[in-house]
């Protein structure tokens, strides 16, 4: 792993780059692998989050009737870390995770941490796990942030108290397809969120309830469910772990984050890329006719990157789409991660170092 002067963490936790970890970065998959560093910040007066800290990674203590075990009180957060060629640590608009986060806690009706608190806790817990920063081009670490009512709690009302968590693991591709395409099942029974609830927001309730219908799909041998809106069962909306884009000519369309789609930092990032690139892009409401007729199909999110869709069954029909190197997609993806690793040049202050 590449070298870059110590930090006040290595000189604090004696750790260095040269503490090689024991890890086959070229067979990187999207899986926990546990890191040596955890940070931890409280809030106990329901407004301000105190000092937080960095500790060993491992369990933590919680009690039987906190907000979050008994009622759901809890949001987290995904954001990647990579390593330069030149060896420094790149964060790719952790800010833009902190503001969600603060938007989520108010719908929960929990205290968040302030932008600053939340993104230096990010780099604190980057830099104290720097060591598994996979090489430059071999993956990224993904972090991510936890926000839960640690408060205990009976009665249905808001914890007292609560706990802002940040772990790390090294990751690679998402899908086990790496980064073939991907055939996608348009789920017509279950549903994933309803207009006034909380699709909208990245709260740990949102991705039980998806199991069934993930699993289902995966024995049938599709990679992932795309969701339909709950009320017409008529218009797309997201996948399981990410949102959706689609391709005809010049236009690329995505459903327009009404309360019931997640507003992803990845979904918003490339939009920005692909107006910048000559295309159309529009946010509305796209039918499934409308997805079955596309060019392309396309899936984002931080974990997801941007995978192409090779295909796409619905009901009885199974339509194919372009993918390879002509497509967009690949293009996008292209962009994006030159940016994320530093190799395309930022010129949209999207890049935070650590
Ligand atoms: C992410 O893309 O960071 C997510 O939060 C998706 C998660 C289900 C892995």
């Amino acid at each position: 792993v590449g070298s870059s002067s110590p930090s006040k963490f290595d000189i604090l936790y004696n750790l260095s780059d040269d503490e090689n970890v024991d890890m086959d970065w070229d067979n990187l998959k999207f899986g926990l692998t546990p890191t040596d560093y955890m940070y931890t910040m409280k809030c106990t007066n329901e407004e301000k989050f105190q000092k937080g800290q960095l500790s060993r990674y491992g369990n933590i203590e919680l009690s039987p009737s906190a907000g979050v075990l008994n009622y759901g009180q809890g949001l987290f957060e995904g954001t990647k870390a990579y390593r330069k060629e030149d060896g420094r640590l790149l964060l790719f608009r952790p800010d833009q995770n902190a503001i969600r986060m603060k938007i989520g806690a108010d719908r929960m009706c929990m205290p968040s941490p302030s932008v600053d608190q939340f993104i230096d806790a990010v780099k604190q817990t980057v830099l104290a796990n720097k060591r598994w920063v996979p090489p430059a081009g071999k993956g990224s670490l993904y972090v991510r942030p936890l926000l839960i009512g640690s408060g205990p709690i009976l009665g249905l009302a808001p914890a007292l108290e609560y706990t802002f968590l940040v772990y790390a693991s090294p990751v690679g591709n998402y899908y086990k397809e790496g980064l073939a395409p991907l055939r996608l099942y348009v789920e017509d029974e279950f549903n994933r969120a309803s207009p006034g609830g909380t699709g909208g927001v990245k709260t740990i309730s949102n991705y039980a309830p998806v199991l069934k219908a993930l699993n289902r799909a995966k024995n049938r041998g599709f990679s992932d469910v795309l969701y339909l809106d709950s009320v017409n069962k008529r218009y797309i909306e997201e996948a399981s772990s990410c949102n959706v884009f689609i391709v005809k000519g010049n236009l690329i369309s995505t459903p327009a984050t009404n309360g019931t789609i997640l507003d992803g930092v990845t979904r918003r990032s490339i939009i920005e890329i692909a107006r910048d690139n000559g295309y159309e892009v529009e946010e509305r409401g796209i039918s499934v006719e409308e997805l079955i007729d596309a060019d392309e199909v396309f899936c984002t999110g931080t974990a997801v990157v941007v995978a192409p869709v090779g295909s796409v069954a619905y009901q009885d029909k199974r339509v194919n789409f372009r993918t390879g190197s002509e497509a967009v997609s690949q293009k996008m993806y292209k962009t994006l991660v030159g940016i994320q690793t530093g190799v395309v040049k930022d010129n949209k202050d999207w890049i935070f170092f650590c």
